[in-house]
């Protein structure tokens, strides 16, 4: 009686797991890799110390993750804050663990930025070449064979009528400063993948600064292999915007990748004030008007709108990306879930990745596959 017990129970439990369906739960940990969902296309996070810091961080990036970017620590303020003495701790720490997932690959981020960039740099214009091409070249010379791409060149462009930003480099270096970056970094590290990286490159004159800049830079014969658009974007844009970039940007042959993307629509902030204003649009609640200062909490509903402002912002983005997926090589979130995000202050909550606070699959998460599975 006890063998026909066990024999049966095998069968059913051998049934019940043969006939399983496919996990349906929301843990980030068990549902589908994005980075399988979106194969070829590489996926990306922007991670550092804090990562490292967490495991269940860690296991979110080994996961859905094949590509990374150190959101501060490899920039020039970071890795050479007085002028020869190098740190690379932190980004030495990224990097061997980036690397040590199968598959992954690790960009660079960056080399020549007006922020984030110590004074020495651009203090004194008979040395500025010369430190720029020392500080290219310690970097690269470092993570040869390591670090595969370099956003080179940082927010170059001005966003009013100007061609280009009105930063120190320009005003210490001139207009030649874009050029020799992509000229020393090429020299430093002739198989890595050099970027013009910058935000905003959807909104039309900007797109088309960009694309006059890259346009003269391939005229002239300089190393330029691709554009970041950095893809900071919000619930309430035109995400038709991005697919007009994409196209007028692919004309130029170059690669192009989405490098810092992360979809901001959430509480009030005085520091982002047009934001607000279009928060408050969306019926996302307004501003606290106490400076800021508050922490206002969303509610339970401001919660859940917002889930779903994000989640149908996600789906215009990626229906955008799937018609030109054959020229985006990657797509690189500014960060990996809710809990954590430049975004996010004691007086703003945002909620810009596919992935929550509690390491869940949010409802952008679903979106966005099942948009990638579907046929048209
Ligand atoms: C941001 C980081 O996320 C913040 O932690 C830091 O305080 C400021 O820089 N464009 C870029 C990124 O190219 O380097 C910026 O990262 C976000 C905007």
């Amino acid at each position: 009686m006890r063998k026909i017990y066990l024999t049966l129970t095998a069968g059913i439990v051998a049934l019940s797991t043969s006939c399983q369906p496919k996990y349906e739960g929301n843990d980030a940990f068990q549902v589908e890799p994005l980075k399988d969902i979106l194969a070829p296309i590489k996926v990306g996070a922007a991670i550092d110390n804090w990562t490292l810091r967490n495991d269940q961080n860690m296991a979110l990036f080994s996961r859905h993750f094949n590509s990374a970017t150190c959101e501060n620590s490899m920039k020039p303020i970071e890795t050479e804050r007085a002028q020869g003495v190098l740190t690379f701790d932190t980004p030495d720490r990224v990097v061997d663990f980036v690397l040590g997932n199968k598959g992954a690959v690790m960009r660079g981020h960056c080399l020549i930025w007006h922020s984030q960039c110590p004074d020495w740099l651009t203090e004194d214009s008979t040395q500025v070449f010369k430190r720029m091409k020392e500080h290219i070249f310690a970097v690269m010379n470092h993570y040869k064979g390591k670090v595969y791409c370099y956003d080179v060149v940082n927010e170059a462009i001005d966003d009013g009528r100007g061609f280009l930003r009105n930063s120190q480099w320009l005003r210490v270096a001139g207009e030649h400063f874009i050029d020799s970056a992509f000229v020393y970094a090429h020299q430093a590290d002739p198989d890595a993948l050099l970027f013009y990286n910058d935000y905003g490159l959807n909104n039309p004159a900007k797109r088309e600064k960009c694309y006059q800049l890259v346009k003269g830079m391939l005229e002239r014969g300089i190393p330029i292999h691709g554009i970041g658009m950095q893809g900071h974007y919000n619930v309430n844009m035109d995400y038709n915007t991005v697919d007009e970039s994409l196209t007028r940007f692919e004309e130029l042959g170059v690669l192009i990748q989405f490098t810092e993307l992360d979809i901001a629509g959430g509480g009030p902030d005085r520091r982002r004030q047009r934001q607000q204003q279009q928060d408050q649009m969306a019926g996302l609640g307004g501003y606290s008007g106490d400076g800021g200062l508050a922490a206002p909490e969303l509610t339970e509903e401001q919660k859940a709108r917002q889930d779903s402002l994000v989640t149908e912002a996600y789906k215009k983005f990626f229906a955008v990306v799937k018609k030109h997926k054959k020229s985006i090589h990657t797509i690189t979130f500014w960060g990996l879930a809710d809990n954590y995000s430049w975004l996010n202050s004691r007086s703003r909550q945002n909620a810009p990745f596919l992935f929550d606070g509690e390491y869940k699959a949010k409802s952008a998460y679903f979106a966005v596959r099942d948009l990638w599975r579907s046929k048209d």
